[in-house]
């Protein structure tokens, strides 16, 4: 979900040249995928007939921008030629998480039919359930199947029961987030409160790019702890607000003078002055927000280094495991929450037993969290392909709790599998990445992954983060036993590292591709490996394979005395996953028996580790981790192997590369 918003203080602008305004904040951010999109404009005051004068016309399409830009002219109520000294618009690119991809899910979401106040969100609000119970029982009628429309209506909620006519917007919007759990970026527009911007956050990053021809008061704005003034030009202001992540490329092209909003800060933009507010102060605060100068190009931001989606993908991981994780890990109290299986926690504590259902990547995904999920869970943890599971006629009990993890959520074995598991009773858990798929339809409860869309035939970065929600599942089943504190901190703490390390490992993307160069001829290649760091074997050669049409291979590192050691020589390429875990003494016993055969072992280890390096052929270091986040790093080097050996192979990666992909009609 991408936001961006405009205004503009007498700065005379027509109708036509907002929109166009709007559509191409939303264009500069369409690469990253979406599903519907909508804006919200001042209606013409010649056609206004509200008390105020003040109407808000909201303008949403399912599918892409251009569809949305076309809607925009046709409205023959908003007159393109009017001239607007002040005016401030929303846009927003949905994809969907809560409710299918339609118009009506699509935002900028309102609180009444008169549309008096409107909101533009990106993030995620847990509590919505509880809020949105609330809200239908004071009589506010809900229209979306949306976690955001709670919003719009509470904050009219607020507005209708406000003490006096002197609060105003931005103490709204205060008061609006003091009830919200979860995870936003949030820009409002009131009919009440014209020309007027309120935006906040918690947990998603948002920026505001200012641009005045004349100079700014101040570069320095001091916090407003409960109201005043701050950077005031000598008239004249243009605002950008946008959400952002790994791009600028919304506003770069319009000012580099930016401003950071911390969480919770409420930035107001009122008759010219930009203003930030907070509810209180806490001690060690920053009372001060600086604007600062933005050093790129959008050139640089929209030609990026990626010539493939799968490429793009891997490179995206520091950022998908965050929305993973986004609104569902609270590092300051150590709380995990999973909306979507809270209310069936008991239940599933209950349970006689897990079963986690998928199909290839997905699979593995399930073979990567086995063992993290039966310790912290201290429950029996089936890991089954769907196929087989299938085939076997599995005996399946109403106790039982059976996970369905899919990228796509419409893969036909595991759709299966899950009606399957329905007819025996058993509880069922979507853990998908895409809204309102089969999958996420017929399971009583699930997680959706929020890895953004894969867009690359193989999967990579959806792989990571249902590693990731498999194990904060496993973190919220066990926030109660003590024994377990230390170690669920110990991993609190190491998924909160996750995206500076896999920055890390991404680092060693020109070291992989040289070792790419040695392989690529070769007509197979072995990944061994054990314990936490199996599932990597398995998912690397599937990568492999996939991709690069090359035999490979995933060998359980202590199988290999019961028959693959035969294939080892010195002309068999072998890659040797060697982490400092539990299994770190079984898997030198494996490299010795590899050299043995006179192997040329290819070895991923941990950082320094000598022993490994002066046993290597060649060596890819990691920065170590948690044991059972360990795997999440070690992947990633195979992905980008096999990435480089498929393009050196002269395959086309993905099928789809970024300059040729167009969204499907
Ligand atoms: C491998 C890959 C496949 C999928 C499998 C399941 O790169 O993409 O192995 O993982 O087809 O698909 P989903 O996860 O959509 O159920």
């Amino acid at each position: 979900m991408w936001i961006f918003a405009y205004l503009n203080y007498q700065v005379p602008r027509t109708r036509k040249e907002i929109f166009e305004m709007l559509v191409k904040g939303l264009q500069r951010l369409e690469y990253r995928g979406y599903d519907s999109a909508g804006v919200a404009v001042d209606g013409s005051k010649k056609t206004a007939t509200d008390i105020n004068g003040n109407t808000i016309c909201l303008i949403k399409k399912q599918g892409k921008v251009k569809a949305l830009d076309e809607e925009l002219y046709k409205k023959d109520s908003l007159d393109l030629d009017e001239e607007l000294y002040t005016h401030f618009g929303l846009a927003h690119t949905r994809w969907a998480t809560h409710g299918e991809p339609s118009a009506v899910n699509s935002h900028p979401h309102r609180s009444d039919k008169d549309n008096e106040f409107v909101v533009i969100h990106n993030g995620i609000i847990t509590n919505y359930k509880e809020l949105k119970k609330y809200l239908i029982s004071q009589g506010y009628e809900f229209e979306s199947e949306t976690d955001t429309e709670v919003i719009p209506k509470l904050i009219k909620y607020v507005y209708d029961n406000r003490e006096s006519d002197t609060v105003s917007f931005s103490m709204l919007v205060e008061r609006v987030i003091k009830q919200l759990e979860g995870a936003f970026a949030l820009v409002f527009k009131s009919r009440h409160f014209p020309g007027e911007a309120v935006s906040t956050r918690r947990g998603s990053p948002l920026l505001i790019g200012v641009r005045s021809k004349f100079e700014l008061l101040t570069e320095q704005i001091p916090v407003q702890y409960n109201s005043g003034e701050l950077l005031r030009p000598q008239g004249a202001l243009d605002v950008y607000i946008v959400f952002v992540e790994s791009t600028y490329s919304a506003i770069i092209e319009h000012t580099n003078k930016v401003l950071y909003l911390e969480d919770d800060d409420v930035a107001v933009v009122k008759e010219g002055k930009l203003s930030i507010h907070r509810m209180n102060r806490q001690a060690g605060e920053d009372p001060i927000r600086a604007i600062q100068t933005l050093q790129m190009e959008l050139q640089q931001i929209m030609k990026g280094n990626f010539d493939a989606f799968m490429q793009k993908e891997i490179f995206e991981q520091p950022e998908s495991v965050v929305n993973t994780m986004r609104g569902r890990i609270c590092f300051d109290t150590n709380n995990v929450v999973l909306g979507g299986l809270k209310d069936h926690l008991k239940e599933i504590k209950r349970c006689r037993r897990l079963i986690m259902i998928g199909c290839g990547t997905s699979f593995h995904a399930a073979v990567a969290t086995r063992q993290i999920l039966e310790e912290l869970t201290e429950l029996p943890v089936m890991v089954e392909l769907a196929s087989d599971f299938l085939d076997r006629y599995t005996p399946v009990f109403r106790d039982d709790v059976c996970f369905f993890i899919s990228q796509s959520g419409e893969t036909a074995d595991t759709l299966m599998a899950l009606r399957y598991c329905k007819e025996h009773g058993a509880l069922t858990v979507g853990i998908t990445n895409t809204v309102g798929s089969s999958i996420c339809r017929e399971t009583d409860c699930g997680v959706h992954i929020n890895a953004g869309p894969e867009i690359g035939v193989a999967s990579t970065k959806a792989y990571t983060s249902q590693f990731v929600a498999l194990t904060m599942f496993s973190l919220m089943m066990s926030e109660d036993k003590l024994s377990l504190q230390k170690r669920r901190l110990d991993i609190i703490n190491g998924l909160r590292m996750l995206p500076e390390l896999i920055r890390k490992v991404l680092a060693l993307d020109e070291k992989i591709k040289s070792i790419a160069n040695e392989l690529y001829e070769q007509r197979s290649l072995l990944v061994m490996g054990r314990g936490f760091n199996y599932a990597t074997c398995l998912e690397g050669a599937l990568k492999i394979k996939e991709i690069t049409y090359m035999h490979s291979e995933g060998i359980l590192a202590g199988e290999l005395k019961h028959g693959p050691l035969a294939l080892i020589d010195k002309d068999m390429p072998v890659i040797m996953l060697i982490m400092k875990d539990g299994c770190y003494t079984k898997c030198h016993n494996a490299l010795q028996q590899i050299k043995a055969r006179s192997g040329r072992p290819i070895i991923i280890c941990c950082q320094d580790d000598y022993e490994a390096i002066k046993n290597a052929y060649q060596t890819i270091e990691l920065p170590q981790t948690v044991d059972c986040l360990q795997g999440i790093l070690s992947v990633i080097p195979l992905q980008l192997l096999s990435f480089h050996l498929a393009v050196l192979r002269g395959f086309d990666v993905s099928g789809l590369t970024l300059l040729t992909w167009q969204e499907p009609d």
